[in-house]
């Protein structure tokens, strides 16, 4: 409860200082736009750009829509676009922002690695850039990280799982991971590990579909070509019909007594909810609790119905107010305010850092709905 009203004045702050700092910088009539994005402002320059991975999940459209109500109210003209799961169309999409006169791009990568060139490029046309909620690695040009602690993400997960697992103990763990390509992926496993792996040494969870997973079953902590191999079985590309076929999989080749009453770790909400229903259709299968992440609609009401244990919140609010924050700072000449740093092979990235709340059917008013994030009538059978 502190912790949830903490953020909101954060969050009011930042957007106040933007509003003060910005003021003047633009006008603000809406214009529209031929690249499946949304610009906002009067003069065909763009100061601010960003770029979102895609619009096929709902995670995505709420990280837009704070951008455009945080940035447009600031005052600044800005685009953003969408990758859609292409790093070619990524590059492109910086490409257009550069020859629009962006001063700061903001850009959740679709690929990590990948995305290095693109932002090269707009470091090279004297853009600053800002990486947006997944890191770019590999690369000097990224200038800032604005994160969630995802590394308390995963530890939350997993401690779910262990908090609400049935008692005794050999219980069946299946594990999900996301893609490969993002290195959040390691970092939610790494902090999912950190607490399930005594739980695996000590006999009370039994990894039920990953034999790289239980062969590092007794290293606490492990490399990132460890954590590399163990995602290369349970990936499901933050894709729910991957996460589907993989569930379906695991299920056929599994034994029954790796089914019963079940723990799953599962990493997002839409890969939740496809795991959820492959596991709910189980015969052998008796219960699940699974985890997810990012308090979509669907998942909320997934959670609200029983069907999925756990989210965890990610106030995009926060995170797309922070960048904003950022941008204003390096439109400015200052230097940006930032808590910590991420290693991303090249350098340290300075990075600012949002923490989490943890949402179960007990919280989910007060979490999502009194914070005024979604409307109670998005939802049926909330108490
Ligand atoms: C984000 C998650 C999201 C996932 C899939 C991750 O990088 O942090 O919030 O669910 O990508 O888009």
């Amino acid at each position: 409860m502190r912790k949830l009203g903490k953020k909101i004045l954060g969050l009011a702050l930042a957007a106040t200082m933007v509003m003060g700092v910005a003021t003047g910088c633009g006008k603000k009539n809406d214009k529209s736009d031929a690249s499946g994005g949304s610009s906002k402002g009067g003069s065909s320059e763009v100061q601010v750009g960003v770029v979102l991975p895609t619009k096929d999940e709902p995670r995505w459209l709420q990280d837009q829509k704070q951008f455009e109500t945080i940035l447009s109210d600031a005052g600044f003209t800005n685009q953003v676009l969408f990758s859609q799961g292409s790093s070619a169309t990524e590059r492109t999409n910086v490409e257009t922002l550069i020859s629009k006169g962006i001063k700061v791009l903001i850009i959740c990568p679709q690929d990590g690695p990948a995305a290095a060139a693109a932002v090269e490029e707009a470091k090279q046309a004297g853009v600053k850039v800002i990486a947006y909620d997944r890191l770019i690695t590999g690369t000097e040009s990224v200038d800032y990280y604005v994160t969630f602690d995802s590394f308390a993400v995963g530890a939350a997960q997993g401690q779910y799982l262990i908090d609400n697992a049935p008692a005794g103990s050999g219980i069946p763990l299946y594990l999900y991971a996301g893609a490969a390509t993002d290195n959040n992926a390691f970092v939610f496993f790494e902090g999912a590990w950190s607490v399930l792996q005594p739980k695996i040494a000590d006999g009370t969870f039994v990894i039920a579909n990953s034999s790289e997973a239980e062969k590092l079953s007794d290293k606490a902590e492990l490399s990132r070509d460890e954590i590399g191999k163990i995602i290369g079985q349970i990936t499901t590309d933050w894709d729910f019909n991957v996460a589907k076929s993989k569930a379906e999989a695991n299920l056929t080749a599994t034994k029954k007594n790796l089914k019963g009453d079940v723990v799953i770790l599962a990493p997002n909400d839409g890969t939740a909810r496809s795991i959820a229903d492959v596991f709910a259709t189980d015969k052998d299968v008796t219960s699940y609790v699974i985890t997810g992440q990012d308090s979509e609609k669907a998942s909320v009401q997934y959670i609200i119905d029983g069907k999925q244990s756990m989210t965890v919140f990610k106030d995009t609010r926060t995170l797309a107010a922070d960048s904003v924050a950022m941008a204003v700072s390096l439109l400015e000449g200052k230097e940006p305010v930032t808590d910590t740093t991420y290693d991303n092979n090249k350098k340290e990235v300075p990075a600012k850092q949002t923490s989490i709340v943890v949402v179960t059917k007990d919280n989910v008013k007060q979490a999502l709905i009194d914070s005024g994030y979604y409307d109670s009538s998005d939802f049926s059978g909330l108490e």
